[in-house]
């Protein structure tokens, strides 16, 4: 084990994955930059030029793939101080047109991912200096949207499972805490509806990728030393006007 920190970041070619990658890097920390779709991955990674972002391919929903890719982290830099749990999938649909199997399917990318992240990592976490874990949650997970009954489901179940983790890893001294972006300028979200929640937002625009990230690094650094469980809402204040 190096003196240096390494995290693992999943859905890392995506919109925030890719910014909470960065501001990662320029607190010096090694990371493991992980998404499914591993050539757009390979791509940013080479354009970096940065031999302390490792990309690697993971399916959040593979046990056998997060066991490779903490395998292959832990190879590599020498152990895992942070595991942030980023990955996610978006889908709206009205109740009565839903499916089970999107519902499923979202609930496997958005929680299950994130269980699945948390136990593979946990053996290495255990033996780590200043060990933490973040999951990033939504304002859909602190207000009921319509027509989001799937993703809403997964994180508020995500949120849940975040708050079990931290009460239960506290003895461990593992930190456990969640981010709660409201709407971000990621490909997440189409042109329209970009405009459209943007006019609706008490600040009259979206939050940009790197402003979850400096709320996601601050949550892992030294910083945050006594924060655990906490629910981090990073939203331009999208969720004081919804009832
Ligand atoms: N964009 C928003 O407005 C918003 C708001 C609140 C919360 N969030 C959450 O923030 C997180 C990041 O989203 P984003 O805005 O950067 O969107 P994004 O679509 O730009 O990025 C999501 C990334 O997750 C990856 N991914 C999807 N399924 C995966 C899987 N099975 N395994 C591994 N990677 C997978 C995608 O390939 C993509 O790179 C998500 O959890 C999302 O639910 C987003």
């Amino acid at each position: 084990m190096t003196d240096r920190r390494v995290a693992l970041v999943s859905g890392a070619a995506g919109g925030q994955g890719w910014a909470i990658v960065q501001r990662l890097r320029a607190d010096g920390i090694a990371v493991a930059a992980c998404d499914i779709r591993v050539d757009a991955l390979a791509a940013a990674v080479a354009e970096s030029g940065d031999a302390d972002i490792l990309p690697l391919s993971l399916d959040v929903t593979s046990e056998e793939q997060w066991a490779a890719a903490i395998d292959a982290v832990v190879e590599r830099f020498g152990g895992l101080n942070a595991l942030v749990n980023n990955a996610g999938i978006l889908h709206r649909c009205p109740l009565e047109n839903e499916t089970s199997e999107q519902f499923e399917h979202l609930w496997r990318v958005n929680c299950l991912g994130a269980f699945q992240g948390m136990r593979a990592a946990l053996p290495h976490l255990r033996v780590a200096a200043e060990p933490v874990i973040v999951n990033t949650c939504s304002t859909g997970a602190l207000r009921p949207f319509p027509n989001h009954a799937a993703y809403g489901a997964s994180k508020w179940a995500l949120r849940g499972l975040t708050q079990v983790a931290a009460a239960e890893l506290a003895p461990h001294r593992i930190r456990v805490n969640a981010v709660f972006p409201g709407p971000v300028a990621t490909p997440m979200l189409d042109e329209r509806i970009q405009q459209r929640l943007a006019a609706s937002s008490p600040w009259q625009r979206l939050a940009e990728p790197g402003e979850i990230a400096d709320a996601v690094a601050f949550l892992i650094s030294p910083q945050a030393s006594f924060m655990t469980g906490a629910e981090v809402t990073v939203d331009g204040g999208q969720s004081l006007q919804i009832g």
